[in-house]
């Protein structure tokens, strides 16, 4: 009974595999997407991760933190790049501009993205945001900060800051970002003015990333510094280095001009090269990136906001309070970056 029964189940097998063949080799696809990344390796793994254990598409990543603009420049049409990935939206309009990306058009990518965040013409998409808030000293500013001496961005250039606030150089594209957005609201001479006081405002010469700032609160070399939100979640839920669990707990977080325009928030980005034969792979993978499973690790890993409205931040992210976001447009910030360099060139920051 058992064998008869046990022949029945192996014919309807191999019958049944068949069919199911051409099914089997698309789950084991041997698609090698080809990235350069302007991100952390430890901030695009788990991505790249999770899709090959899906998928099976692979993945050759060279991570390019700096110059790679002019490095695709140079390479022209001959370079290997599929995607690109920044980690701010200047360095992706500087791409941009040399006319190098193909519109991806994709109803489920304009689903996924808010029109805000991507490109008019389709050649970029942002993939995460991230807001720039101040991180205050817990010990030393709290009960100053609930008196509301620190609500706006605009209040960092007041006297009462003088000696106690540390900054990263100025030049660097997340600081340039914000700048750009307060030339983009309030003018070029508003701004200026601003970043004059800012930087009469610190306690020493413009230096470190933004966790080295974080380090310098707890340290007691200043009380407030402007930061990154996923710096405060990788700090806090640090295994490799506890010490900067310290100093995540020395700060909380101040979501800035939350009676006014809006927190100042920028975008990681991803854009695909016009060189590059991989269309459908290429887009597969981005719907994926911004639909609710790449949204989720964005979100619970790295500690960033989902770009896309329909997916929840994690609880940790919700711990930290929610906020409204700036809604100017972000190419309006890529607009403004230029003048936001020559006054960060010409006030020293
Ligand atoms: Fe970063």
């Amino acid at each position: 009974m058992f064998h008869t029964l046990m022949r029945y189940v192996v014919v309807l097998v191999s019958f049944c595999a068949l069919p199911l063949l051409p099914t089997m080799q698309a789950a084991a696809d041997t698609t090698v997407i080809s990235i350069y990344s302007a991100r952390a390796p430890a901030l695009l793994q788990p991505m790249l991760d999770a899709y090959t254990a899906k998928t099976g598409v692979d993945f050759n990543v060279l991570y390019l933190p700096d110059g790679m603009a002019q490095r695709l420049e140079a390479e022209g049409a001959a370079t290997p790049a599929d995607i690109v990935l920044t980690a701010d939206i200047i360095r992706m309009a500087e791409m941009d501009a040399l006319n190098i990306f193909a519109a991806l058009d994709s109803p489920i990518l304009n689903a996924n993205i808010p029109a805000k965040w991507r490109d008019d013409d389709l050649r970029w998409f942002g993939l995460s945001a991230r807001a720039r808030v101040a991180a205050v000293s817990k010990a030393r500013v709290g009960a100053r900060v609930e008196a509301g001496a620190l609500t706006r961005l605009e209040d960092l250039a007041d006297a009462k800051w003088r000696g106690r606030i540390c900054s990263r150089a100025g030049s660097h594209p997340y600081n340039r970002a914000l700048l750009a957005s307060v030339v983009a609201h309030a003018g070029a001479g508003a701004a200026a003015k601003w970043a004059e006081g800012f930087v009469k405002n610190l306690a020493r010469k413009p230096q470190g990333n933004d966790r080295a700032q974080v380090s310098a609160i707890h340290s007691g070399r200043c009380d407030v510094a402007l930061i990154n939100t996923y710096y405060y979640g990788l700090m806090r839920h640090n295994l490799q280095d506890p010490e900067q669990q310290k100093w995540a707990d020395s700060v909380r977080l101040v979501f800035l001009n939350q009676a006014g325009r809006g927190q100042h928030v920028n975008i990681t980005t991803a854009a695909m090269l016009a060189t590059s034969d991989k269309y459908d792979a290429v887009v597969a993978f981005l719907e994926w990136l911004t639909g609710a499973e790449g949204q989720n690790i964005y979100s619970g890993i790295n500690y960033e906001y989902p770009i896309n409205p329909q997916v929840t931040p994690s609880a940790e992210l919700r711990s930290w309070g929610a906020f409204e976001a700036d809604d100017l447009p972000i190419d309006e910030i890529a607009n403004n970056a230029e003048t936001a360099q020559r006054i960060i060139d010409r006030v020293g920051w």
